[in-house]
C-alpha cells in the first residue's frame, strides 16, 4: 500500500499525551507539511500560532468543554484564517482543512498523536483576546500535538455505498 494511504488510514485522533515536549524540528515539520497544502490562487490565507507555554494553555482551557486536553498536550498549535487574504470564504476555509490534515498526517507519520478542536471556536473571541490576535484573524482550529499516551478509538465510518454514487445521484456505485 502506498505510503501516504498507509497514514490515512492509520491516522486516529489522539486525545493524551506524555508529558514530553515536542522536538522544535518537528514543529517545524508539522508547520512546512500545513505551507505545501493547496489553496485557491494559491493565497495561503492562514496563520498557526504555535503554543507551549503552560500559562498560555491554563488560559485557553478555560475556553473550552475539551480543558483536559488543552491542559495536558506539550503543544497547540491555532490555525486561523487570514480574512486580509481571503478571496473567496469557502475555498479559504476548504483550504485551512486541507492544511489541518496535512498536519495531522505529518503528525501521524512523526510517532505524534494529534486531534483537531473545534469546540474552542464557540469562544473564539475570548482566544483570540488571550492570543493577541487583531480582528483580521478568524480561528478556524487549534490542534492539541504530543507524544501519543493512548491507541486511540477506531471510530467506525459510514460505508462507501452510503456516499458515492455511479454517475448520477441515487445510482448504485
Ligand atoms: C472540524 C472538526 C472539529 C473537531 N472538533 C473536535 C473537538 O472539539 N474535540 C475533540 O475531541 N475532537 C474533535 N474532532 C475530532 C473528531 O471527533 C474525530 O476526527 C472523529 O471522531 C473521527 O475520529 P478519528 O479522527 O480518530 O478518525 C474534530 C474534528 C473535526 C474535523
Amino acid at each position: 500500500m502506498p505510503e501516504v494511504i498507509d497514514t490515512i488510514l492509520s491516522r486516529r485522533s489522539i486525545r493524551k499525551y506524555t508529558d514530553e515536549a515536542v522536538d522544535d524540528e518537528d514543529i517545524i515539520t508539522i508547520l512546512e507539511a500545513a505551507k505545501w497544502a493547496p489553496s485557491g490562487l494559491n493565497n495561503q490565507p492562514w496563520k498557526f500560532i504555535v503554543i507551549k507555554d503552560k500559562g498560555t494553555m491554563k488560559e485557553l482551557a478555560g475556553c473550552t468543554h475539551y480543558s483536559e486536553i488543552v491542559m495536558n498536550a506539550p503543544l497547540l498549535i491555532a490555525v486561523h484564517l487570514d480574512t486580509e487574504t481571503m478571496y473567496n470564504k469557502t475555498k479559504d476555509i476548504q483550504a485551512i482543512g486541507a492544511a489541518i490534515q496535512n498536519m495531522l498526517l505529518a503528525c501521524c507519520d512523526l510517532g505524534l498523536g494529534a486531534v483537531w478542536l473545534g469546540e474552542i471556536l464557540n469562544q473564539s473571541d475570548k482566544v483570540n483576546l488571550i492570543l493577541n490576535c487583531p480582528d483580521s484573524l478568524e480561528l478556524m482550529a487549534v490542534l492539541a500535538i504530543g507524544k501519543p499516551d493512548e491507541s486511540g478509538k477506531s471510530p467506525s465510518r459510514k460505508e462507501l455505498e452510503d456516499m458515492v454514487f455511479s454517475e448520477k445521484y441515487g445510482e448504485k456505485f
